[in-house]
């Protein structure tokens, strides 16, 4: 079985190394030619725990390789992977599609025999279908089916949840993509892995259906633990209480400064745009949408009420910029929002990340200082935040951080620290939904 990956991202570089684990011929292809060239020579363009290893081991076995060349790969594969971007289109909110249908009409010249062309992009119900009439009119003789396999791995973990994940959507038209699906996704079939197969249409759904009911249900947790805070009741054993029942779950119910990353926010924002041109109600999500965008505003503002003078000048220390742990993903992180606020404030922000420093630096406006490391960072500054909950500034003990810092404030927006040590220290400790 020969794979194609066109887009060699997060999504398709893991999904791209994890089937050749599996034992097929992949090649990875990308638009992006220093990347592909860094990743001949097993240089990860991002930053995804034992995802190094698994290329190099790969591609010495020959059964992964890397290149510019679409045409090439797409000819030579029976089953060919979309997984380019689907960001935000500009200006209304839909699911921008031109890097899929590009890809796709770069396909369409090269199919050679039958083969089967998988959407694992997250793309807008229908997309699948457009997909198909376009490889139609591009190139009429071309033998093929489409599929929709979206993925739901999570950056920080994304090699465990490719392997072993909870299940496995694939939406077909019919019985032949169907068979070589089935073939394709055998290993994790014989692990037990639940592989679900529907209609185009509902594997489309259920994707965005999954993430906007995630984002719900994070920010559901994040209003609740403000309630939390008028009521003096601990949203840690809320969710806890909540958690146990088996109906709702344990996972997702941490709060923190709004969800961010490279999929809730427009995921989010597509479901409503598709519920829109469908003429259905999905006033929940829309509301969640408002909520999380205000939200990230609140947070700054909570961390400048703690100065009776305002900002201006004070030098406020950010440790952690990625949207959560594990990853050097910045798309759409709280930071971004939140740090731009507290430099027009006039404060003065120096901020550290352990994988995200180079992606940050694209993406903050120029006044914000770097630190090499978290001490430097907390090093004289009147107040520090916690926007990410990378495990090494668990261990920051209060005393390091009384005796580093020229302040006493630090604003946990993710609640690493237990309150009572920090405050019994003589740290003004504020963190979500906890008295
Ligand atoms: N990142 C995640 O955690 C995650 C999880 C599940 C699903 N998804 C979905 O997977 C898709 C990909 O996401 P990502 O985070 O991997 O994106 P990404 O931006 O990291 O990678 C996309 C890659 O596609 C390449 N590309 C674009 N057009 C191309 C073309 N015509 N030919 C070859 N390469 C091309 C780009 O150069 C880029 O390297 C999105 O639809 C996303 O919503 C992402």
């Amino acid at each position: 079985m020969q794979i194609a990956m066109i887009g060699t991202g997060y999504v398709g570089l893991v999904s791209g190394a994890c089937f050749s684990e599996f034992g097929f011929d992949v090649t990875c292809v990308d638009k992006d030619a220093p990347k592909i060239e860094n990743l001949k020579n097993n240089k990860i363009p991002i930053y995804e725990p034992g995802l190094d290893s698994l290329v190099e081991k790969n591609q010495l076995a020959g059964r992964l390789s890397f290149s510019t060349n679409l045409h090439h790969a797409v000819k030579n594969a029976d089953v060919v992977f979309i997984a380019v971007g689907t960001p935000t289109r500009r200006g209304d909110g839909h699911a921008d599609l031109t890097y899929v249908f590009d890809a796709v009409r770069e396909i369409a010249q090269a199919l050679s025999g039958y083969t089967v062309i998988v959407t694992k992009s997250t793309v807008p119900v229908g997309t699948g279908r457009k997909v198909a009439e376009i490889l139609k009119t591009e190139n009429p003789e071309a033998e093929f089916d489409v599929a929709s396999n979206p993925e739901f791995l999570r950056e920080g973990s994304a090699i465990n949840d490719f392997m072993r994940p909870d299940r496995v959507v694939v939406g077909t038209m019919g019985v032949a993509a169907k068979e070589v699906l089935e073939q394709v996704y055998r290993p994790l079939f014989l692990i037990e892995t639940p592989i679900q197969f529907t209609s185009l249409e509902s594997a489309e759904l259920i994707k965005y259906a999954a993430n906007a009911f995630l984002a719900v249900k994070i920010s559901y947790i994040n209003q609740i633990a403000d309630l939390c805070e008028k009521l003096d009741a601990d949203v840690h054993d809320v969710a806890k209480g909540m958690g146990l029942d088996k109906r709702i779950g344990g996972k997702f119910l941490h709060p923190g400064p709004g969800y961010g990353g490279s999929c809730f926010p427009k995921d989010t924002l597509a479901l409503v745009k598709t519920a829109e041109m469908a003429g259905a109600e999905i006033s929940i999500v829309d509301e969640v949408v408002r909520y999380n965008q205000s939200r990230k505003h609140s947070m700054a503002s909570r961390i400048i009420k703690h100065f009776e003078n305002g900002i201006i000048g004070k030098k406020i220390s950010i440790l952690g910029l990625s949207f959560k742990p594990e990853t050097d993903d910045m798309r759409d992180s709280p930071a971004l929002e939140i740090i731009p606020l507290l430099l027009s404030g006039g404060a003065e922000v120096v901020a550290y990340d352990p994988a995200a420093m180079e992606e940050a630096k694209k993406l903050l406006p120029e006044e914000v200082i770097f630190a090499q490391d978290a001490e430097a960072c907390i090093k004289s500054a009147d107040a520090c935040v916690i926007l990410t909950e990378w495990n090494e500034f668990r261990a920051i003990t209060s005393a390091k951080f009384l005796k580093l810092m020229a302040g006493i404030i630090i604003v946990d927006l993710r609640n690493i620290y237990v309150p009572d040590d920090m405050r019994n220290a003589g740290v003004i400790y504020d963190s979500i939904g906890r008295a």
